[in-house]
Order: C-alpha cells, then structure tokens, then sequence
C-alpha cells in the first residue's frame, strides 16, 4: 500500500517537473526532451545523495522512493510505446505523404538498415560481444525523434514538403527498427546461430502481417465511427483502445509487428476519419492524443533518465571510447543515406530537392528519444542475454541518447544559425512589414472609433494612438512592398495566400456540415497540391495543380470501364454524382476567392498583382464552371436535387446552432435540447444520402429518341434493343480516333460530338449517327471524334452490324448514302 502511495506521490511529482519546465523549454528555445532528461539526472544524481541522509525520514523515504523507481522493461514498450507511435502516425497527412512515398519508405526503411549495419559493424571489432548483439545496439539507435528537428523547421518556415518529408521518415523508421529489433533479439535470445535467410523471412512475415493488421483493424474503427453518433468523447475512448488492442494481439497473438500494426493503423484511421469527424471532433481528438503523447513523453524520459546514474555506475574508459565510435558511426550512417541516397531519388524526380544545408540540419539534428530510451531499457531484463552485454547496449543506446540530447540538442539552433536557414527571406521579411502595417492601421482606426462611441476627449485617443502610428512609420519605412520586392515574387506570394485561404473556405464548409467528407478530402487534397505548387512553381506551378481536380480520378475510371464492358450503371453515377458535388462546392469556393483577392490581397500586394491574381481564379472559375455546366445541361433536375440537398443541410447546421446558443445560454433544458438534436440527427441522416442519379441511360428510352428509328415496328423495336447498348460519352472524350480498328458503330440519343477533319470540325448531335465508316469497309477510323458535352449514345458493334442492316433495310440505305457523302468530304 504504502509503495503504491509513494508510487503515485512520485508520479505526481515527476509531472508537474514536466509541466513546468514545458514553458522553460520555450523560454530557452531547447526541446522540451532536453531538459526532461536534464531534470531527470539531476532529480535521480540527487537522490542518491539525499539517500545518505538520516533525518528527516520522510526525505529519504522519498528519496529512496526515486531511487527505486524503476518500470520493468515491458512496461516502458506496452504503455508508452503504442501511444507514442499512434499519435505520431495519426497527426500525419497521410494522402500528401503517399505523393513522397518513395523516398520516405527508401529512407526510412534503407536508413534503418545502413545505420543497423554501419553501427553494428563500426563497433563489434572493438568489443567482445557477438555481431548480433552489437546489431541490435545498432537497431536500438536507428530511430530517430524528429520532434526537435520538426519545430525548428515550422519557426523557420522550412518547405512544407521537407516537414512531411522528415515526419514520415521517423515514423516509418521507428516501426522498421523496432522490427528489426525484435527479429535480433529473438536470434539472440534463442541462441540459434543466426540465420540471415530466417531473419529476413522472419522480417519481411512482421512487417507484411503488421501492415495488413493495421489496415484491417483501423479499417473496422473507422466504420464503427458512425454508430457512435457524433460523441466525441466516445470517439476518442475508441481511439485510446485501438493501438493497445492492435499492439497485443498482434505482438501476442498473431505473431506479427505489433509496433508496425499501430503505426500503419494510426495513419490509416487518420486518413479515414479525419473527414468523417465533424471538425470539432476532430480537433478534440487531436488535441487529447497531443496531451496523451506528451504525457507518455515526458513520462519516458524522465523515467529513463533516472536511471542513468544506476546505469553509468560501472562505466569504463572504453566505455567512453565506445561510445565516440558510436557517435561518429551513427552521423557516418545518417549522413550516407542523405548525401548518397536522396541525390539520385531527387534525379529521377522522386523527391523534392533539398540543399545541402538542410541535409547537413537533418544530420545533426538526428536526436533519440523516447522510443530508442525504451527499447534501451527493454533490454535490461530481456532473458537469455548475458549481462556483461546488457550492459553494453544499454549504457551505451542511454550514453547516445544524452548525447544527441545535450550535444545535437543544445546545438541545433546555432547550427541552423551558422548555415542561414533562420534569416527570413527578403519576401518574407518585406511580406511581414506589410502585414503588420495595415493591422496596425485597423487598430489606431478602431482606436479612434471607440474613442468617438465612448466620447473621451480627442486628448486621450491620441495619446493611445501615438505609439501605433510610431510603429506603422517604422515598418513601412523600409518602403512600401511594391518597392521592395519584384511583381513576380509579389505574384507568388499572392498566388501562396489564395491557396491558403483555400484550404481554410474548405475546412469552413466542412464546419458548416454541408458537403460530404469524401468531396471536402478531395478538395483539401487539391489545396494542398496548389499551396505546393505555388510554393515551388509560381503561377505556373499553382495552375498545374489547379488543374488536378479536373481530370477524372481513378475511381470514376474504372467505374466508366466497368460501365462499359459489364453494363453496370451504379458505381458509375455515384461517380458522376460525386463530381458535380465536387465542382459546385469548388465555384463557390472560388467564388469567395475572388472576393478575398478584391477585399484582402489589393491592398496588400498592390493593384496590378491582384488584377493579375483575379485573372488566374477567373481562368479556374471558367473551367470549373464549364464542368458543371456541362453537367447542369445533361442532369438539370439532379443540379437541382444537389442544391436542394446542400441548402437543407445548411439549414440543418444552422437550427442546430440555435438550439445549441439557446441551451447554452439556459433558456432550455437538457431534455429539451436532447429531443430537439435528435430530430436534427434524423433529418441529417436522410439529407446525408446521396441522391440517386438517373444517368438516363435506359435503353427503350434512348432509342425513341433517335428519329431514324421512330417508324420501326414493335418486334423490330425489341430486336433492335437486344442488340444495341448504351453507353455515355464524357465531356472532351475522344470517343474515336483515327487509325484505330473499327469495332462499334454509334447513334447519338443526346449531347454533341465534333468529328475533327483535318480542316475543319464537324458538329452531329441528337439523331446522328458516327463511326459507320471503318464498320462498311473494315478500314481504320477516318478522323477523330470528340464528345463536346455529356453524350448518351446507342452502340452497335460491329459483330451485329450486317445483321442489323439486314434486318433494316432503311436504315442501312441511309447509312450508306450518309458514309458516302462524308467520303467525299474527306477527300475533298
Ligand atoms: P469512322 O471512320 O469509323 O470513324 C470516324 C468517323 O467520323 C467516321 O467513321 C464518320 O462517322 C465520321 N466522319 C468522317 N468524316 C466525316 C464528315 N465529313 N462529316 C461527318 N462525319 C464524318
């Protein structure tokens, strides 16, 4: 009883050193991890003094309680480890991460083994202790803890895709390395020579099985999340459960990767239900995760570094010289993967470019955390390793840590210093004078506004005025930002808030609840893309990417083709559906794009850029426009239904809204409130469901719209329909092309298609018919056609074609007469 209270007592303790010395991070701008550890030695060097001391009692009974404190190993890798990883895996964009996939997944799982094996081979000639275990160290300390690197390059403003870049890399290579260290642990521990052919077997079965856990498993959560009903607190205990759950039956249970599971699972329910979370429950998620990742942070990281006077009690010279290889060896390995590795992956466009500063950062910067402090301790009571060799990984996996802590930590900033990465651009600088001068303007006006509602005498608005105006002339004394800085550079910054702004018009109608999750993904996607693209491409760039969102995305594809080849219409409608949920969401958006481009940008970046910024929206408002359009005219009556739908569940939000400032301001009850949000829930509910979208491809209706086919008679007309098929045309499809085989002929039941001549376009529409040519003399496709809008057109392929001319003689004298005459065009 009373080792539980001191237990607690002690934890409670150990806490608040880790509240409190979160702000002191901050003030001294060193990663929280470096004073944790700091505190840590001292608090544990400490005890052991104090221990000597007799009175008062209730010292060295604290004293002894620190001293004593210790996790068994296990704990450190079930309790914090899964939380730790989830976390990280979950905060991650995962569909802006699989555009880099290939050079994290190569540096991350390449890195982990050069460092493996760089580290493992630099220090087993200068030990007595088998290779593998001198491997196993080497896996110990391959992951690194990008927290530290991470923060100083969002203060530093360091291209968001090198932040992703690095993000995922230390995930991944967490999850890869405490593979890999489990695999050499299990060679040891076994006692079994080892087995290169086994170990990578064994390996690969962990890492493939963990990846399918994941995804299963994180699969099933997400589906869950709906029943839930929006409870936030019930979504989050869902989440809290999942990474223990997966952790142990994978690691107990199916002899899999329990840490490459949780990982694979953390990005895979981000990925899922970031967009199925209302917003707020979203960052209410991320939030509580943030507060359970630090806690188990900071937890590690005292712990562990409390008993770094235990480890280092019998530590030698040789340690010491071990130690120093280790160090150079590890830098060897880091440095290796990023100057031999990343150059070839950035010639063959895989990666982003980064320059050699950030890579000389990203080496320095390679500190150890949590993850290497617990693995470390694991191997303290792992059975069947001897315990010099304990020893040995373990002080020296903790020495390295302290290292990168108090040497790499401590440095990074002036490193970054040294190389220049912390100056901010003279875009960035000239960019912040500007926007600081015209808040500051808003302030000194609203100053003088509430200082005439308010009538205090003109004495004291000025006065409280006059330090602002000193501010205003001192940033805009350096000249005004169309001064300073050159159109283009002007134009891109432009260019980067529209895309900014972007994504925040986006998230804002995800607040409002009107647009399904799976469109608002999709257009966070592409916002992401355009930020990019702006960042690195300018207007071109940002252009490239804007244009992403046009093109028909895999899943309409291969719905289209299964349309085609199998007649089923579904998948392809609900596709068709989502596009014009798409584009009526992106006109608006680039709707109020415009107007922040009038109201925002003009004064900032000056009237000719933002003249020139509106050209660029006006130029993706016209082709987003033209789409839905083009849509509008096929599916009148759906673009109504779908306005209709978004309108409703706008309302909904908004009578949600009331009722909930109504409740909270007391004016109704709890049971009142409760009634009235489950009838809003219900209604949300139904207004959730797509409607159904009639592609009006039915094929008895389509064919009463071809004239050529009106006088047929009722037997005529049935044989006519067993043969035919409908299909549909897209907007820009070139439907035929020339040169190609001839194998289906086409009669249009509605839309228009060009047939592209060489000097000219020819426009068929409603009742024509196109493609007879190659069918009447097996040659190859004459000319190009083209669908103009959404067509529906009858097909008759060429196995029916003799057999239809047969049977209808009109129709086969018209279709002769009508090649004929196009034959002559053609060669005329
Ligand atoms: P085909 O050659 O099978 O494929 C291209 C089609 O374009 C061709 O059949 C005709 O249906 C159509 N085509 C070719 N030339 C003309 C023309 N001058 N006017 C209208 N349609 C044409």
């Amino acid at each position: 009883m009373n080792d539980l209270i001191y237990f607690i007592l002690v934890i409670g303790a150990l806490l608040v050193v880790a509240s409190v010395l979160q702000p002191l991070a901050e003030r001294l701008r060193l990663p929280h991890s470096v004073l944790l550890a700091a505190v840590g030695v001292a608090i544990a060097v400490g005890s052991v003094t104090l221990l000597q001391t007799k009175e008062p009692r209730m010292i060295s009974e604290a004293a002894a309680a620190i001293a004593d404190m210790s996790f068994s190993s296990s704990t450190y890798i079930l309790v914090f480890l899964p939380a730790l990883l989830f976390q990280a895996a979950l905060t991650i964009d995962v569909r802006r991460m699989m555009e880099d996939a290939a050079p994290i997944l190569l540096l991350a799982v390449v890195a982990v083994f050069v460092a493996t094996g760089v580290i493992g081979l630099a220090i087993w000639p200068l030990t007595g202790v088998p290779l593998v275990v001198c491997l196993l160290l080497g896996s110990i300390v391959a992951t690194t803890d990008p927290a530290a690197v991470i923060a100083i390059f969002r203060d530093i403003g360091a291209p968001a895709r090198l932040v992703r870049l690095v993000e995922g890399e230390s995930l991944l290579n967490d999850a890869a390395a405490i593979a890999i260290f489990y695999v050499l642990l299990e060679m040891i521990v076994s006692g079994d020579d080892p087995d290169l052919l086994k170990g990578a077997w064994d390996l690969a079965v962990d890492l493939g099985g963990g990846t399918i856990l994941g995804i299963v498993a994180a699969r099933l959560a997400v589906s869950v999340i709906p029943l839930l009903r929006g409870s936030r607190t019930a979504e989050v205990t869902l989440t809290l459960a999942l990474p223990y759950l997966i952790f142990v039956s994978g690691d107990h249970f199916l002899g899999v990767s329990g840490v490459v599971a949780v990982a694979v699972a953390g990005l895979v329910f981000g990925a899922g239900s970031r967009s199925r979370l209302s917003p707020s429950g979203w960052a209410y998620l991320d939030a509580v995760w943030e507060q359970v990742a630090f806690l188990a942070g900071s937890l590690v990281f005292i712990l562990a570094s409390l008993m770094v006077p235990k480890l280092l009690v019998n530590v030698s010279l040789h340690d010491g010289f071990l130690l120093l290889v280790l160090i150079a060896a590890a830098l060897v390995a880091r440095a290796l993967v990023l100057f031999l590795l990343l150059p070839p992956l950035t010639l063959l466009k895989l990666s982003a470019k980064i320059s050699n500063s950030y890579k000389l950062v990203l080496t320095w910067g390679g500190l150890r955390g949590a993850v290497t402090l617990a693995l470390a301790l694991s191997v303290t009571e792992a059975r069947g390793i001897d315990g010099e060799e304990q020893r040995l990984v373990t002080v020296l996996a903790t020495g390295f840590v302290l290292f990168t802590l108090f040497v790499n930590g401590t440095t990074l900033r002036l490193v970054i210093k040294l190389l220049g990465l912390n100056r901010l651009s003279p875009l960035n600088q000239a960019l912040r004078s500007q926007v600081l001068a015209l808040s500051l303007a808003d302030v000194r006006d609203s100053i003088q506004q509430t200082a005439v509602e308010y009538e205090f005498p003109p004495t004291v608005s000025r006065a409280i005025q006059k330090p602002y105006e000193a501010r205003i002339a001192e940033v805009t004394s350096a000249g005004s930002l169309e001064e300073r800085i050159s159109d283009r550079d002007r134009i891109t910054l432009g260019l980067i808030s529209l895309a900014n702004r972007e994504r925040q018009l986006v998230l804002e109608h995800h607040g409002l609840q009107t647009v399904p999750g799976d469109i608002i993904e999709a257009l966070l996607r592409n916002a992401g893309e355009i930020y990019d693209g702006a960042r690195t491409g300018g207007r071109i760039g940002y252009n490239r990417a804007a244009r992403k969102i046009l093109r028909l995305p895999r899943a309409f594809r291969f719905a289209y083709s299964l349309h085609r080849w199998t007649g089923v219409e579904t998948p392809l409608a609900r596709q068709v559906s989502k596009r014009f949920d798409k584009f009526l969401v992106r006109r608006l958006v680039l709707d109020e794009l415009i107007r922040f481009n009038s109201r925002s940008l003009k004064p900032l970046l000056g009237e000719r850029v933002s003249l020139l910024l509106g050209e660029v929206l006006s130029g993706r408002m016209e082709a987003s426009s033209k789409a839905l359009d083009a849509l509008e005219l096929q599916y009148p009556d759906y673009a109504e239904a779908l306005s209709q739908r978004f309108l409703r569940k706008f309302a909904l939000r908004q009578e949600m809204l009331r009722y909930e400032s109504l409740f909270d301001d007391g004016l109704i009850g709890q049971e009142l409130f409760e009634d009235l949000r489950r009838g809003v829930e219900s209604r949300r509910r139904l207004a959730d469901r797509r409607p159904k979208l009639d592609l009006k491809l039915d094929k008895v209706a389509l064919i009463a719209q071809v004239p050529l086919f009106n006088g047929l008679e009722q037997k005529d007309m049935a044989r006519l329909a067993r043969i035919l098929r409908s299909r549909l045309a897209l907007p820009d499809q070139t439907f035929i092309r020339t040169g190609d085989r001839g194998n289906a002929m086409y009669f249009i039941s509605s839309g228009a298609v060009e047939v592209v001549l060489q000097d000219r376009r020819i426009r068929l529409g409603r009742g024509d018919f196109f493609g007879e040519m190659a069918l009447l003399d097996g040659g190859p496709r004459r000319a190009d056609v083209v669908a103009l809008t959404y067509c529906t057109l009858l097909e008759l392929r060429s196995g029916d074609f003799k057999k239809f001319l047969k049977a209808n003689p009109h129709i086969s004298e018209l279709i002769d007469q009508v090649a004929k005459q196009r034959s002559v065009k053609l060669v005329a």
